[in-house]
């Protein structure tokens, strides 16, 4: 049996150490040297060829590398019969909500302010309302949804979280489902976006979302650049109606090098670097679900291509 691997090969070491913990003793193909494809069962990829994975008759998972899906159901050629599993890890999980923490602080605290002072050698103050007067929306209550909100809960800020399902959550208002969005959206000073990219999230922020969030308010993107209509949010920047956008996430990553965003002075980039994957923790996660296939269970969580996440 041979395991299927597109990833870098700097870290190949620490997969196969994984495997080893998992007493799986697959033979680990790296990249385009795969082999015999028909020994293939399972592929553990973020974003492989287009085209690859239908190549492998006898593939039983697809395991992503990230905690994400569309790197691989984007390709209109990839085998939809074999189910994908997604990377759930707490690492990644914790680096999302730093992230967040990040910029919620950068934007409720208004620090770019005191770096231009600086500029103007400027002893200057400014005022900030409490954090419990902050208002911060989060849409998706998932993995990474669920720890965000918890974590700005702790910190005291006003937060609501928005999920398809129900959900209740200490000291969180949370709400669900599309007719609870313009409340949400309305209520939103701050943002987050951790929504998966699916049929019904494509372009879910646009220019009605931009004009019924409050003047001068805030987002963080985070889930994936096609969730946003770009146009409506640079004419949203532009009238100061968003006040400033943090960006880790592109509709075309590398994000081109003509693309308005890289000098928009009211947008901070970072590039998908919100929640890298930990290959330690990866490993370990994948290995286990690997293990449970191989034994004939059923490997966790297996992404629902229906609703798309
Ligand atoms: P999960 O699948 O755990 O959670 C997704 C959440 O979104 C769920 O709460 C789900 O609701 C909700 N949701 C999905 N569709 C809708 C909808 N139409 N309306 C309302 N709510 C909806 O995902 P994760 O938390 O693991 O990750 C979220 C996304 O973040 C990933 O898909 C990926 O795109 C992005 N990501 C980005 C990273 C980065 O570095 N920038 C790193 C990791 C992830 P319900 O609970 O009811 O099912
Ligand atoms: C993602 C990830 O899905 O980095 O974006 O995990």
């Amino acid at each position: 049996m041979t395991i299927f691997f597109h990833w870098t090969e700097a870290t190949l070491q620490i997969w196969r150490e994984a495997f080893y913990r998992e007493g799986i003793s697959a033979n680990l193909q790296f990249l385009d040297d795969y082999g015999e494809i028909g020994d293939i069962e399972h592929a553990v990829v973020w974003a492989p060829p287009k085209g690859l994975l239908r190549k492998f008759s006898n593939l039983k998972y697809i395991y992503s590398i990230g905690a994400g899906v569309t790197h691989i159901t984007l390709d209109p050629d990839y085998p939809r019969e074999v189910p994908i599993v997604r990377l759930q890890d707490r690492l990644l999980v914790e680096d999302m909500s730093c992230h967040i923490i990040h910029w919620v602080l950068h934007y409720h605290r208004y620090y770019a302010r005191y770096r231009s002072y600086q500029s103007e050698k400027r002893w200057q103050r400014h005022r900030y309302p409490e954090n419990f007067e902050r208002r911060i929306s989060v849409l998706g209550l998932g993995q990474t949804g669920l720890d965000a909100c918890r974590r700005l809960k702790d910190l005291g800020f006003n937060v609501t979280g928005w999920a398809r399902s129900e959900k209740t959550l200490d000291g969180v208002r949370c709400l669900a489902g599309d007719d609870a969005f313009e409340t949400v959206v309305r209520e939103a000073d701050i943002l987050v976006n951790l929504l998966p990219l699916t049929p019904k999230t494509i372009d879910i922020l646009n220019a009605r979302v931009f004009d019924r969030m409050p003047k001068g308010s805030f987002l963080i993107n985070v889930s994936r650049g096609s969730t946003v209509v770009d146009t409506d949010l640079l004419a949203a920047l532009n009238t100061g109606q968003i006040e400033a956008a943090a960006l880790d996430v592109f509709r075309e990553e590398p994000l081109p090098e003509d693309n308005p965003y890289w000098g928009h002075p009211a947008v901070s980039i970072t590039p998908h670097a919100a929640a890298p994957t930990n290959e330690g923790s990866a490993a370990e996660f994948i290995a286990r679900q690997i293990r449970i296939a191989m034994d004939g269970g059923k490997p966790e969580p297996i992404v629902d291509m229906v609703q798309g996440y």
